[in-house]
């Protein structure tokens, strides 16, 4: 059996963060059902196009948005339809994102019975004022309510979303920041640089110069002292932006980064499946309409069909993020060819820069390499 990953996307949030540009907006309760019927209707559609006895769901990512915003039995109708259509593993991870504010303890009741074994909470930092500051909808406290109720219900399982470099944010807060989350002992840990992204209302209140962006050796900075705490305190970094406790890293994020497929569901939803990389509209009537009207296909549009030679790249690409890097071994098995060879001019280059290491069975990014990963990434692209 081949693993196979589903994304859901439900792109409802109660209100904008300032930084975030993903597909998500605050709209009223009735579309939620409208939503949920299409999305229904787009996983059985897609399930009878998938080839027959070869695929076994591993994992399903219900992420968003704001997945907790939404009655829980939207949820359970969509894990009913998946199980319903699609074979899914007995040991299957299911992963739900939750954002404090918008979660109950019935709520996190519904999603235990359900059987959604992992929770990835969104943080981004304990400092209140700057919780204020991007726009988040809850306080730190709300988020120890969140946390702490979802222990006690039995969650094992559970990530927990920080963020580096937002405005104001110094050292001592991110380092506030984590040693605070580790006391609360989560599995996972996930920290992400800000990407200042176009069109947000914290790129123009930075261009009205309201706020400064973090200077880059800061960030930098920022970073290594992440890493540093974080493994000193037992977290594996095993991917630039995520850190886990033993055994505890995303499954379904490995799963992506080892290039497996997966089929995404819902407005926006990117797939890769049989060489074909492909993503649903980002119109949300337009979803709805299309798929009210059979004309599933008008809502996907196809990015890439990968030849050898593009999917060998893409392999590099995508395992380099990993801290482990790419395994020699696996990459023979795929492509009948030895990575030192196919990429051999690519390779000594980002070697003699210092940028890439290898040994008997592995390549991958050196310390100075994590630090300027987006100039590795572009050689093979
Ligand atoms: C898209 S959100 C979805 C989960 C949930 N709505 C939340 O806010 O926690 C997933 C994570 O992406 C990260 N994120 C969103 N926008 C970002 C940006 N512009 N730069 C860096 N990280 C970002 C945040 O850490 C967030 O927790
Ligand atoms: S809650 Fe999450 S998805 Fe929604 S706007 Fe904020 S960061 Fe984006």
């Amino acid at each position: 059996m081949e693993k196979l990953g589903i994304y859901v996307h439900i792109p409802f949030c109660k209100k904008k963060c300032k930084y975030c540009d993903f597909i998500s907006f605050s709209c009223d309760e009735g579309k939620y059902k409208e939503y949920i019927d299409a999305l229904e209707n787009e996983i059985k559609n897609t399930s009878k196009n998938i080839v027959p006895n070869i695929h076994e769901v591993s994992t399903i990512y219900i992420g968003g948005g704001t997945p907790s915003l939404i009655d829980p039995i939207y949820i359970e109708r969509i894990l009913k339809t998946i199980y319903q259509n699609i074979k899914v593993a007995g040991n299957v991870e299911i992963t739900i994102e939750i954002n404090p504010g918008t979660v109950t303890r019935e709520k996190l009741e519904t999603y235990k019975k359900l059987g959604i074994n992992r929770l990835s909470i969104g943080l981004q930092t304990t400092d209140d004022k700057l919780l204020n500051l991007i726009g988040r909808i809850h306080t730190y406290g709300e988020f120890l309510e969140t946390y702490n109720t979802a222990r006690e219900i039995g969650f094992t399982n559970i990530n927990v979303d920080l963020m580096l470099a937002l405005p104001t944010q110094t050292e001592k807060i991110l380092v506030d920041s984590l040693l605070k989350v580790i006391k609360l002992n989560p599995n996972h840990i996930s920290l992400y640089s800000l990407i200042l992204e176009e069109g947000t209302v914290l790129e123009k209140e930075i261009e009205e110069g309201k706020y400064e962006l973090v200077d880059e050796d800061l960030e930098r900075k920022m970073y290594h002292k992440t890493k540093n705490i974080l493994e000193k305190n037992g977290y594996n970094h095993y991917e630039i932006s995520n850190f886990a406790k033993k055994g505890y890293e995303s499954k379904h994020n490995l799963d992506c980064w080892e290039q497996r497929e997966y089929l995404g569901f819902g407005l926006a939803a990117h797939s890769y499946y049989r060489n074909k990389r492909f993503s649903n509209t980002n119109d949300l009537d337009e979803y709805i309409r299309n798929i009210k009207e059979f004309k599933f296909t008008k809502n996907v549009e196809t990015h890439e069909i990968q030849d050898r030679e593009s999917k060998a790249k893409e392999f590099m690409l995508l395992g380099l993020r990993k801290i482990n890097g790419v395994s020699i071994s696996e990459f023979e098995r795929r492509f009948r060819v030895h990575p030192l060879f196919y990429f051999r001019f690519e390779i000594s280059r980002l070697d003699e820069e210092g940028l890439l290491e290898v040994d008997l069975d592995n390549i991958r990014l050196t310390k100075k390499g994590l630090d300027l990963a987006n100039q590795v990434f572009e050689a093979f692209i």
